[in-house]
């Protein structure tokens, strides 16, 4: 298998010649940062939500004394850490888009003038809704996954921070770097229990993201023939299909030109095909 680093490419242009294996093209997409980031984020978003809604909905109380217990106590420890953990990793993500590869940018890209870019999130949007045969391929993430992923990944980190802060300097006291940083925000929704309500909605955006997100991620991975969840672990994806594949001069072979066979002669006239039982006899 090859892989290769210029991912500038759209998968549908004439690529990199392909591999021994039957239609495969390979190519590096998210580098080891933005895979660690994705995992440690993903986790920490389950550890904040199911915290935060028991902050926002606790458990009915427990037998014996209070001073027993320290559940409480204890799920606000959890949230915290978590949220430590989620605050400090976007950063290193931010930090991550400026120096690495230009797929890493792409979630803190929304290019609302791109005409092109528009037409293409909406055939996208109409391959969700099964209205369209067949899906365009993307080395990086399609427009539509783009979209959602700037506003309630991109967007929503930072107004989860602000607000999760914010909260967070009142009981930290006034004169805290938690307060003083974020102590504006209180004033700025109102009181603190807007804060609340409103960093609460956001856990509830975060969530409908990860619902969605789920779903899209495992459909394509079975109707899109291109790898997808694979892809977020080994950081490489690959393209199935004979037409997305090129042949030995690098150009795309056609789809009515397209025999599996052919193709992998073709791109590695070095391997012998695999010996049908009449040849083994
Ligand atoms: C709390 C849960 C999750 C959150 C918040 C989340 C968020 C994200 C974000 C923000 C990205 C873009 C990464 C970047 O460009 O830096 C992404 C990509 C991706 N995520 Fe997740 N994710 C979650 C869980 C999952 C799970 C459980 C799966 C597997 C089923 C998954 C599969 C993927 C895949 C495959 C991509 C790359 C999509 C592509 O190839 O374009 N995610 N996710
Ligand atoms: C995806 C990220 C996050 C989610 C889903 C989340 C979720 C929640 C929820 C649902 C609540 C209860 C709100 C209510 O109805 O009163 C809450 C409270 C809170 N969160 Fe977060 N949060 C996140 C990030 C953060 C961050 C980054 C911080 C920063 C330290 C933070 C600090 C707090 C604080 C201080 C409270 C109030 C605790 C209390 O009143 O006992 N959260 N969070």
């Amino acid at each position: 298998m090859t892989t290769s680093d210029d991912t500038r490419r759209p998968a549908s242009t004439p690529a990199a010649p392909t591999t021994g294996a039957r239609f495969l093209k390979a190519i590096y997409v998210y580098e080891v940062p933005v895979r660690l980031w994705h995992w440690i984020n993903a986790l920490a978003i389950t550890v904040l939500a199911a915290t935060g809604y028991l902050i926002a909905n606790p458990l009915p109380s427990l037998p014996g004394e209070a001073s027993d217990h320290f559940l409480m106590g204890y799920i606000r420890f959890l949230h915290f850490a978590a949220a430590y953990i989620f605050a400090i990793g976007f950063l290193g993500r931010i930090y991550w888009a400026f120096v690495g590869n230009h797929h890493a940018r792409q979630m803190f890209r929304f290019p609302f003038w791109d005409r092109h870019w528009w037409t293409e999130l909406h055939l996208e949007a109409r391959w969700y809704l099964f209205l369209e045969h067949k899906p365009k391929l993307y080395v990086g993430h399609n427009p539509l996954a783009q979209f959602a992923m700037f506003w309630c990944i991109g967007v929503g980190s930072l107004f989860m921070i602000v607000t999760g802060f914010a909260l967070y300097g009142e009981g930290a006291g006034v004169d805290s770097w938690q307060d003083r940083l974020f102590g504006w925000v209180i004033p700025l929704f109102g009181q603190s229990q807007d804060v609340h309500t409103w960093h609460h909605v956001g856990m509830w955006v975060i969530l409908l993201f990860v619902m969605v997100h789920i779903y899209a991620a495992v459909r394509e991975d079975i109707m899109s023939r291109q790898s997808i969840i694979s892809t977020m672990i080994s950081g490489v994806r690959t393209f199935k299909d004979a037409e997305d594949a090129a042949d030995e001069d690098g150009h795309l072979v056609p789809p009515q030109r397209r025999h599996p066979f052919r193709i992998w002669r073709r791109s590695n006239p070095a391997a012998a095909p695999p010996k049908t039982p009449a040849q083994v006899g």
